[in-house]
């Protein structure tokens, strides 16, 4: 993560996976809520309870978001950092995740998405990405192909 100061931010992880994401922000000090669709919970949790001092544990939320449903589960603005690894695959989700994203999302909320930019669906995902937020693309590692991109909401005209 650079040098994001995560240390009391609160963070989001969007499609968690395993959770290794979630538990470094945790382990640098942020209040993180890792999600997931329901299928996966069972196993991040077990990996978030495996993996962090019992300490560090009442940091860590796991629950499922499934993208695009019941974000009314979820405050709109409650989050510094929303966090996502490898989540820009499944061009079915690609409307819902967008959604999931501004809803989340208020104007002090980054956003960090990591990627291997696979196929053109990809590409897509990003120019939808574009089309509501402010989109930069601030790491890349040539070794793997992985990019990480910044984006934030974008400031109206009109919001002046
Ligand atoms: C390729 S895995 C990446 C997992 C993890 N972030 C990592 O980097 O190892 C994609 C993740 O997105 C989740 N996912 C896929 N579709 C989803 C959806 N509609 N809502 C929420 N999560 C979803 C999957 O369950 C899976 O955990």
């Amino acid at each position: 993560m650079g040098n994001t100061d995560l240390q009391g931010r609160s963070v989001i992880e969007l499609g968690a996976g395993t959770g290794l994401l979630g538990i470094v922000a945790t382990l640098l000090g942020a209040h993180v809520t890792l999600t997931d669709r329901e299928t996966a919970l069972e196993f991040l949790k077990s990996n978030v309870q495996a993996n962090l001092p019992p300490d560090l544990q009442t940091r860590a939320a796991v629950k499922e978001l499934t993208w695009g449903r019941n974000l009314g589960n979820f405050s709109p603005g409650k989050f510094d950092f929303i966090l996502g690894a490898d989540i820009i695959y499944l061009e079915d989700t690609f409307v819902d995740l967008l959604q999931t994203l501004e809803h989340l999302c208020s104007e002090r909320t980054v956003i960090l998405l990591s990627c291997r930019i696979r196929y053109e669906r990809d590409q897509n995902f990003l120019e939808m990405l574009k089309g509501r937020f402010s989109v930069h693309e601030v790491y890349y590692d040539p070794s793997k192909d992985v990019r990480i991109f910044k984006a934030q909401r974008s400031v109206r005209k009109e919001e002046f």
